[in-house]
């Protein structure tokens, strides 16, 4: 009987794999520019770390997380996102101590238990940045900078970046008392899931997707007009900095995010190609993170891409698997025994080669040959052998190529073999 794979958790198998690769590449380039450096966490945590950071009341922590007892008890989770597992990381190891600012990037898998559909797993990959140690607008912008290049690097061309400020300590209690006095007053019209949550997390209600909850807070107060003097400062400055770079985020007031702790800027990324699941990714400043997790009043701020999303986006494909370069086919034991040495030569100088045993016909290993896109087969058989010279052929003019390279050649040897073919002309037919 087979075994198959859970739902919501997916195999990335080789055709699909090298556009991760490119993704990850272009990833690490980007973050390189930017002066970021790798961090990798464990992808179990004490499930503590989460319900303190995430916030006990989101969807996530509610009801998404993948947690269970150890054997000692303790209930461990696996990661659902990335940022509590750096801070922890940031306040175990003091990395403030070290560096006054840290600026973090991090690849992996993350689990939420959430209904799979296209573009929504249970298990995904982020692609993600923090910067924990700096409050100023500047970083900011820089951050959202570092966020536009990469989508540009990753060839997501429909994305665009929504912003929103949720304020601060200062004025968002006062704006989240209005915006409950609101949901009370309007209580009848919203659905059971926001009557639910009207004590709890009353900002929710801005980003709930039932329509006619939707229509019912139409009216409903936005922080952005409850900005303290500071959030509003800190708002400004850093659309300023932008717009001299020519990046003008759309503003999305009702724009709340999934997880509690951000303060001031948020954002998201928007792109096409994904369905009902339009975010390709999302972030923002998390001031009071660090103390709350028991670190010292470090402020923070970062974003996190989804990569299956990211791939549902692009404009193109970015990477195809590398092709080998040759494809060499024996016939016959003695021709085989030469084949396994020539392809060990080659392959530790470099060249990317392929080839089968030689227990197979020509015919078959040329159709093995096609298949793996090698433009050129070398041929080695009986006749080859006695003469110690390969016959080269070219799949893509469909010619060959008698002795066309030694078989002492090095792996510069077959390359310049091969180029010169590349070259022949190619007889017309009449
Ligand atoms: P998030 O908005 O929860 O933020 O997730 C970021 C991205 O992860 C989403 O926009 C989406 O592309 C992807 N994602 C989330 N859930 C799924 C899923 N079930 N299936 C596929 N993709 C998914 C965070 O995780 C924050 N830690 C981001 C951040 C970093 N904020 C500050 N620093």
């Amino acid at each position: 009987m087979k075994i198959p794979s859970v739902k919501g958790f997916h195999d990335i198998l080789p055709d699909e794999s090298a556009r991760w690769s490119w993704m990850e590449s272009q990833a690490r380039e980007q973050f390189a520019r930017y002066g970021f450096a790798e961090i990798r966490i464990p992808i179990v945590e004490r499930t503590e770390l989460f319900s303190r950071s995430i916030g006990e009341t989101t969807d996530i922590v509610e009801k998404e997380m993948y947690s269970f007892a150890d054997r000692d008890g303790s209930s461990l989770t696996l990661r659902p996102e990335g940022t509590a597992s750096i801070v922890r990381a940031y306040v175990e190891h003091a990395l403030a101590q070290h560096e006054p600012v840290s600026k973090l990037f991090y690849l992996g898998p993350m689990f939420r238990r959430e209904r799979p559909q296209k573009g929504r797993l249970r298990q995904f990959s982020q692609i993600g940045a923090e910067v924990i140690g700096r409050d100023d607008a500047a970083v900011d912008a820089e951050v959202l900078l570092l966020l536009h290049d990469l989508l540009a690097a990753l060839h997501i061309r429909s994305a665009q970046i929504e912003l929103n400020s949720l304020g601060d300590g200062a004025c968002r209690p006062a704006y989240r008392a209005a915006l409950q006095a609101f949901g009370e007053a309007h209580r009848a019209d919203l659905c059971e899931n926001c009557q639910r949550r009207l004590e709890r997390n009353p900002l929710r209600l801005l980003d709930c997707k039932d329509h006619d909850c939707h229509a019912a807070t139409k009216d409903a107060p936005l922080m952005i007009d409850h900005l303290c003097g500071p959030c509003r400062a800190h708002f400004d400055a850093v659309r300023g900095f932008l717009t001299r770079e020519g990046l003008e985020p759309r503003l999305n007031p009702r724009m709340v995010r999934g997880l509690d702790y951000y303060c001031r800027t948020a954002f998201e990324v928007v792109a096409e190609g994904l369905g009902a699941q339009n975010a390709v990714g999302g972030g923002g400043r998390y001031d009071g993170l660090v103390k709350a997790l028991g670190g010292p009043d470090t402020p923070g701020i970062g974003f996190a891409l989804g990569v299956e999303r990211l791939i549902l986006s692009m404009a193109e494909a970015g990477a195809t698997p590398l092709r080998p370069e040759v494809f060499i086919a024996p016939l016959g034991a003695a021709a085989e025994s030469e084949a396994i040495h020539l392809a060990h030569r080659w392959r530790r100088a470099g060249v990317r080669v392929e080839m089968t045993g030689g227990g197979k016909s020509l015919k078959s290993q040329m159709r093995m040959a096609d298949k793996s896109g090698a433009r050129y087969v070398v041929i080695l058989g009986e006749d080859e052998l006695a003469v110690r010279a390969l016959t080269v052929r070219d799949m893509t003019a469909k010619r060959d190529f008698p002795r066309a390279v030694d078989l002492s050649a090095s792996a510069d040897g077959l390359r310049a073999a091969l180029a010169q073919l590349g070259h022949e002309p190619v007889e017309q037919s009449a």
